[in-house]
Order: structure tokens, then sequence, then C-alpha cells
């Protein structure tokens, strides 16, 4: 039997259905209420406000559960690999062995970036910050694919899956190399995805390159546990421009704009450079702890707390196992690396943080492990944005099929009534 919620304005009753998820979920539906009452729901930060129905991700804070489209990510992260989760993601179902290989087969047709992406990144300053010039790189791909996606046409919507998937790992590490001052890369079609990632960041045309496979592994499975996380800051961004019907480029592009900040994604960056600040200053771990309780003290423990996860986040359970794996496996021997060993278990500790369920969030697991592997500090979230990319193609997709609406919130207004205008 359908649910209804009541609510009552000055004495007035008003119905409200109440829509129930695949796993329980309960929203009440609030599409008509300025209709029927004149009223609107206000939610700052979307606390309590879903924005859509999805079928692509499931998420239980409480419980500390992710979900791709039904598959456990403790089981994909065992037993997949990054393209094939993306294609679930994207496509909804796990590929047979021939249609992966034609994914796969289809994305490398898209590999090369035009010559003249090059011009536009020549004119950055190698200072500027990879993610800055990666936004800018991705909204400018649309200059050189001008023809809008499709979304209800299958072949057009599958070839621009590919294409971005192709061409926004190439841009990502040209931010890179560009950076450094170093000649770009190109795709090399006869090796994987991630093997290109390294091949693309790392190789120089002074000698040979070979990419340790274990750094390859633990690679593969961080795009895995950052490939969707349903409505958060970026992917609600990348939904609400794709909803004006701006392309896919468009908007993904201000996906890596919402990704960048410091309480997103930013935060992995955010997390090393904390730990590098309390190294430089002494070591002095608990200090940084006692500053982040300090109310007073605007400072946070970067990589600590979560919006949704109150209780743990699965993905950095699955992080901290690959992390203390790599470490060991390659024998790092890390300072900062203690730093953050110690921080974990003095905040687990502490009552401050147990009390308020602050528990280390993947990016404070994955800043580790990418320093671990020789990945530059302002690289980590573009190394984020690779791993997310999928997710929010899928998130574009879904909005445009299921035929969403333009986003367009409303406000309460609180400044001035009406004034008159006097000249001065
Ligand atoms: N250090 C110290 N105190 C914290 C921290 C932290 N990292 N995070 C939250 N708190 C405290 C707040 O001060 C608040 O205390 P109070 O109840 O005494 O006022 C309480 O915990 C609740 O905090 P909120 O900000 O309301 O929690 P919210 O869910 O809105 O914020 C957020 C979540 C933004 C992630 C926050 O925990 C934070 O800033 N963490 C550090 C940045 C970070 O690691 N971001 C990455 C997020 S994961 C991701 O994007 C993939």
């Amino acid at each position: 039997m359908s649910k209804i919620a009541i609510l009552e304005i000055d004495g007035n009753k008003f119905e409200l259905p109440v829509i129930v998820g695949s796993e329980n979920e309960a929203a009440v539906d609030i599409s008509k209420l300025r209709d029927i009452s004149g009223v609107i729901t206000l939610d700052p930060g979307y606390k309590n406000s879903g924005s859509c129905k999805s079928e692509i991700t499931f998420l239980d804070g409480e419980l500390g559960i992710l979900r791709y489209r039904g598959y456990s990510i403790e089981e994909l992260a065992e037993k997949s690999h990054f393209l094939e989760v993306s294609y679930l993601i994207i496509f909804g179902e796990l590929p047979s062995v021939e249609r992966l290989e034609q994914f796969e087969n289809d994305i490398r047709k898209f590999t090369l970036v035009s010559e003249e992406m090059k011009i536009i990144l020549d004119g950055f300053p190698r200072t500027a910050h990879p993610m800055g010039v990666l936004s800018a790189l991705t909204s400018a791909l649309t200059a050189f694919n001008p023809k809008s996606v499709d979304a209800d046409n299958e072949k057009d919507m599958y070839d621009a899956v590919c294409k971005t998937i192709a061409k926004f790992l190439v841009i990502a590490t040209w931010t890179y190399r560009k950076s450094m001052g170093y000649p770009l890369n190109y795709y090399d079609n006869t090796i994987g995805y991630v093997e290109n990632f390294m091949n693309l960041m790392f190789k120089l045309p002074t000698g040979p390159y070979t990419a340790n496979p274990i750094i390859i592994d633990a690679l593969d499975k961080l795009f895995i546990l950052h490939a969707d996380h349903e409505q958060n800051c970026s992917t609600s961004t990348v939904r609400m421009v794709g909803s004006s019907h701006a392309g896919l480029f468009a908007s993904i592009s201000a996906g890596v704009s919402a990704l960048w900040g410091p309480l997103h994604g930013g935060a992995n960056q955010a997390v090393l450079e904390m730990l590098e600040e309390i190294h430089a200053t002494g070591g002095d771990a608990d200090k940084y702890l006692a500053k982040a309780k300090d109310k007073n003290d605007p400072f946070r423990l970067m990589g600590f707390g979560h919006r949704v996860y109150k209780n743990f986040d699965p993905r950095a359970k699955i992080i901290k196992k690959a992390a203390d794996e790599v470490l060991a496996t390659l024998g790092v021997n890390d300072p900062i690396l203690e730093i953050a060993k110690k921080l974990e278990v003095s905040a687990l500790e502490d009552e401050y943080f147990k009390s308020r369920n602050l528990y280390p969030n993947v990016d404070f697991y994955s800043g580790i492990i990418y320093r671990a592997l020789g990945i530059p500090t302002d690289m980590f979230t573009v190394l984020f944005a690779i791993g997310r990319l999928p997710g929010w193609i899928a998130q574009w997709k879904e909005m445009r099929e299921n035929k969403e609406p333009i986003g367009r919130p409303r406000q309460i207004y609180t400044g001035y009534p009406l004034r008159e205008y006097v000249k001065s």
C-alpha cells in the first residue's frame, strides 16, 4: 500500500506521496508542494533532499554500504578491474568477455587527442594547478567535438562514452607533463588503460620505462573505489549542468571544478599538505589533533569525517588494506607516512572524534598511497577525477535518458524589501 505524509501549515493539511526505493529508502515527494500549498522547502547543503531517482549506486552511510549497480564495492575491488567497472556503471550490467574486449577496442579508437589542444595547454603557466588546467582542457574538448551528444541515440551516446574515457586520461596526464616541462606523451594502444596512465605520466624520451605492476594494481583498485558515489557535490554539478542540455564535456569540466575543492576531492591533497606541515613543524601530531578540536580554531583534520558515512567509509577500509600491502611490498620508509599512522590511531581513540563519528575517509588513505606510489601531491585530485569519470558519465547519461527537467532550485529571499532609487 502506498504511504502518504501529511504536512500541516496554519491549520491546512496537505497530503504528500511517500516514495520508497529498492532498498527501502523513503522520501516525501514534494514536487507538487508549492503548487498545492504555496510554500517551498529549505535545505541548504541538501542534507535532507534527494535530487533524483537513480539506479546506479546504492550507499548506506549508517551501515557503511556502497554498491555499484547492486554489486558490493568490496567484491568489485577484489575481482574486477577499472574498465569493466566503468562499463558496469555506465551501461548497467557487467559485460561479457567479448563485449568488454569490444569496449576496450572502441576506447582505443579515440585515444589520439587533437594536436591543437597542445596549443591551449601551452598558454598555461607551468605553476598552474593541474585541476584548473584539466577543467579548462576538458571544456576545450567541446570545441574539438562540437556536435552535442544525442542522448537518445544509442550509437551516439556509446561513442561519446568511449571518446570521453579515452581523451580524459590523456589530457589529465598532460597537466602533469606541462607542470614539469616534459614533452607530452601519447596513449599506447598496445597496453592497458592504467598502465597507460603510468606511461603517459612518467615515461621520458631519454630511456625505457616500465611501470611497476604492484603500482598498476593499486591504482586500478583506487580508480574502482572512486568510480561513483551517487549525488555528491561534483556529480550533482555534472547532472545540474547537463540538465540545461549542455554537452558531456562541458558538464564534466564543471564536475572537475567542483571536485577540486578541499572539502571534496581536493581533500586528498590537503591531507598530504597537512602531514607535511606537521612534519615540518616538529612532527607533533597531537598538537594538530588539539587544534582540530578547538572550536576557536578553524583548522580541521583533513581526511577525517564524511557527509554521509557516519559509521565508517567502506572504501577507506579497502584502501587502508591496499595501502598497508603497497607500503610493505614497495618497502617505503617515509616519516610523513609514520605521522599519518600516528594521527589515525590517536584520532580513532579520541573522544571528540569518536562522539562525532569522525573516521578516516577515503582521501586520508588515498593521499598516503599516492605518495607511496610516487605521484606528485597536486596530481592527487586529478587521479580522483580519472577514477570518478565513469560515475559522472553514467549520471549524466541517466539524467538525460530520464528526461529530467532543468535543475533550478528556489530560495527564500532575505534581502531588502522594495527601495526607491535616489541619485547620489
Ligand atoms: N576535524 C575536526 N572536526 C570536524 C571534522 C574534521 N575533519 N569534520 C567534522 N568535524 C566536526 C565539526 O566541527 C562539527 O562539530 P560540532 O558538532 O561540535 O559543531 C561536527 O564534526 C560535524 O561536522 P559537519 O561539518 O557538520 O559535518 P558535515 O557532514 O557537514 O561535513 C565534511 C563533512 C565536510 C567532510 C567534514 O567532515 C570535513 O570538513 N572533513 C575534512 C575535509 C575532508 O576530509 N573532506 C573529504 C570528504 S570525502 C570526499 O569528498 C571523497
